[in-house]
C-alpha cells in the first residue's frame, strides 16, 4: 500500500488526464473458495463460484457459492469467515449467491455491495429434443429474509470504489461485436421473458505492485468487455492478471480467438481461469499461454 506520484498524464492533444487511482497499490492474495473442481488441495467442490480477498486493508469475499461449499471450503483454507469485512456480489445468479444466507448466518451484520439487478427473476432455460427444461436460477432468497440475517445492500449501477486501491466495475457497456451472451439465459421484465441483460454482471478491480488484477463472476457482459471498461477506466494499456468465469464455454470460435487476442492486446501475465470457463476453453487457453495460464480450482490462489 504506497504511493508514486505517476497519478496524471498528457493526453496527445496535450491536455491533462486525471486517472481514478493516484498511484495507490496493494499487495494481497485471491484465493478461490467455491468452484466446479476440487485438486489435491482439498475442500468439496460445488458449481459455483466464490473468491476471499486478501490485502493490505482487510478481507473480503466476491461471491458465495452454491451454498454448501462456502462455509467449508473458508475453514478448509484458513480463511476466517469472521474477517470478512465486506461482500461483493457479481451478479445474482444462485450459484453465486446462494452461500449468502449461510455466510450472514456466521456474520451477522455485513455490507453486501452489488447492483440493484440481482434480484432479477431469472431462469435457464434450455432445449433437448423438442422437450424445454426451465429452470429457476436467480437469487434464491428473499431480500428481507437477507436483511433479517444482518445483511446490508449498497446497491449501485455504477463503477465505485471500495477502497482506494479497489473498484466495482458497475454496469459494463456492450460494444464487442463477437460477445453475444448465453442464450439459455432470461429474466422477466413486466411479467415477460426476455434474453437477461446481465446489467448487475460486474467485476473486482485491484491495483497491486504487478499491475491490474480483474476478478470475474462470470463474465455474462463478456470478458473483452470488461476488459475494454477496465482499460478505459484506469487509463492502462495492460493488465497483469484476470482471475473466475470468463463463460467461454457457449464461446463461438470467432469469440475464442478475439478473446486469445485481446488477452494477448493487454499483455495479461496470469491468465487464471474458473467455473463457466469450460474444459474446452481452458484447454485452449493453456495451449495458447502456456505457463502464464492457471486452472482457478477450489484452493488455487494468486498473489500479488
Ligand atoms: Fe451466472
Ligand atoms: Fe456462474
Amino acid at each position: 500500500m504506497f504511493w508514486t506520484p505517476a497519478f496524471a498524464g498528457v493526453t496527445a492533444q496535450g491536455t491533462f488526464y486525471e486517472t481514478i487511482n493516484f498511484g495507490w497499490r496493494m499487495k494481497g492474495r485471491i484465493t478461490i473458495i467455491c468452484e466446479n473442481t476440487v485438486t489435491v488441495k482439498g475442500g468439496i467442490g460445488e458449481h459455483g463460484f466464490s473468491a476471499y480477498v486478501e490485502t493490505e486493508r482487510g478481507n473480503f469475499l466476491f461471491d458465495t457459492g452454491r451454498g454448501d461449499a462456502l462455509i467449508l471450503n473458508l475453514l478448509a483454507f484458513d480463511k476466517d469467515p469472521l474477517a470478512i469485512q465486506k461482500i461483493f456480489l457479481s451478479h445474482g445468479h444462485q450459484d453465486h449467491t446462494g452461500g449468502l444466507a449461510a455466510i450472514l448466518g456466521v456474520l451477522g451484520g455485513v455490507d453486501i455491495l452489488a447492483h440493484p439487478d440481482i434480484f432479477s427473476v431469472r431462469y435457464n432455460i434450455s432445449k433437448k429434443d423438442g422437450k424445454e427444461t426451465r429452470r429457476y436460477a436467480g437469487l434464491k432468497f428473499v431480500r428481507p429474509y437477507l436483511e433479517s440475517l444482518g445483511g446490508r445492500f449498497i446497491l449501485e449501477k455504477g463503477f465505485r470504489e471500495v477502497t482506494r486501491e479497489m473498484f466495482l466495475t458497475g454496469e459494463i457497456p456492450r460494444l464487442t461485436p463477437f460477445e453475444k451472451g448465453d442464450p439459455r439465459l432470461f429474466a422477466e421484465r413486466d411479467g415477460q421473458l426476455i434474453p437477461d441483460p446481465f446489467l448487475d454482471d460486474q467485476s473486482l478491480l485491484i491495483y497491486t505492485p504487478q499491475g491490474l488484477v480483474v476478478l470475474l463472476g462470470c463474465a455474462h457482459s463478456g470478458m473483452i468487455n470488461i476488459l475494454n471498461y477496465v482499460i478505459e477506466k484506469t487509463r492502462r494499456d495492460r493488465i497483469y492478471a484476470i482471475l473466475g468465469g470468463t463463460h467461454l464455454d457457449f464461446a463461438s470460435p470467432a469469440q475464442m480467438e478475439e478473446t486469445i487476442e485481446t488477452l494477448k492486446k493487454y499483455r495479461v501475465e496470469r491468465v487464471g481461469v474458473s467455473h463457466c470457463t469450460g474444459p474446452r476453453a481452458a484447454s485452449r487457453l493453456l495451449a495458447e499461454f502456456g505457463e502464464r495460464f492457471f486452472f482457478g480450482a477450489v484452493g488455487e490462489s494468486l498473489e500479488f
